[in-house]
């Protein structure tokens, strides 16, 4: 039987400390690109995807997270009284079911695969997507990225899948970066990950992009390396996964679209502008202003 994702994990806990003070009390995923937070984007893949049930590892800390994603019927009403109904419509339409939203909450981070391991009740014994909405993606066929990856999945049962693009040599030790051979089209069979390898050490320059469908296999996985952590050493994802590599199949697709590195300033006003220029009723505009800034 075809297997289908119903459950997507968002870990949003991080402190984001690279974009102080703007994260001070804003959590970095309600940056908005251009006027839609980065998280909403993420929420909107999924829903294309066919995904129906929402767990954000957050944290006490940015409760505006589950705020954004709740009905808001106070603001609703007075934006129609006040003949805003278009707006009261955009909010309405942001709101996720409170029955399909489940938050847990992860207030010491301990790395992605430790968020990824409190969300397992929550996840259950399924297959389950992982977004990381610091990596927006624009593509322009075949629709989101995850989409792409639940139609490989639902042909492929109990695979795993994991996006992956590459990238300059001089950046693989900012990624995890993949270890595998071409197979099936535009997808890889991992053989082993490694997380933000050196240069002169990485096995490949094909890098791991925010976007994961998972086998629960990666639960005990993960639960041991949680229950032998070192210090104060991050629990790595990437190596649960490529631990898994080792007894189920684990894929890598190479996508088609464009990436941009919402977690450094840089890619966010970069995917800011790109995002702006996809808008008609922006883009005119925005390149005229452009122009006359870069003279
Ligand atoms: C995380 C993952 C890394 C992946 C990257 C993609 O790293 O650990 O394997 O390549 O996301 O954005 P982070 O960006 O949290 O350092």
């Amino acid at each position: 039987m075809a297997q289908k994702i119903k459950k997507i994990v968002f870990p949003v806990a991080g402190l984001a400390t690279r974009f102080l003070p703007a994260t001070k009390t804003v959590p970095k995923e309600l940056f908005p690109l251009v006027d839609k937070p980065l998280l909403q984007y993420a929420v909107e893949e999924a829903l294309e995807a066919g995904i129906t049930e929402f767990i954000f590892v957050s944290s006490h800390r940015k409760p505006s997270i589950e705020k954004h994603f709740a009905r808001m019927p106070e603001l609703e009403h007075y934006l129609e009284d006040i003949g805003k109904g278009a707006f009261a419509q955009l909010l309405r339409d942001c709101a996720l079911p409170e029955e399909h939203v489940k938050i847990v909450y992860q207030d010491d981070p301990k790395g992605l695969g430790h968020a990824v391991f409190v969300a397992r009740e929550a996840v259950g014994n399924e297959p389950f997507a992982v977004l990381l909405p610091d990596d927006a993606i624009l593509t322009k066929k075949g629709g989101g990225v995850l989409k792409q990856m639940a139609d490989f999945i639902a042909q492929n049962d109990g695979a795993s899948l994991i996006a992956a693009q590459d990238v300059p040599l001089d950046q693989v030790s900012w990624y995890g970066i993949v270890d595998g051979k071409p197979e099936k089209g535009p997808h890889l069979r991992v053989k082993t990950l490694v997380e933000k390898p050196a240069k002169e050490k990485a096995p490949s320059r094909t890098a791991i992009i925010g976007r994961y469908m998972l086998q629960p296999e990666i639960f005990p996985i993960l639960e041991g390396m949680c229950d032998h952590r070192e210090g104060k050493k991050e629990i790595q994802l990437t190596d649960a996964i490529s631990t898994l590599a080792q007894k189920k199949p684990v894929y890598g697709f190479i996508f088609d679209g464009h990436r941009f590195d919402c977690g450094q300033c840089a890619g966010f006003v970069e995917a800011n502008v790109a995002y702006a220029l996809e808008r008609p009723e922006l883009a005119k505009n925005l390149r005229e202003k452009l122009g006359q800034l870069l003279k």
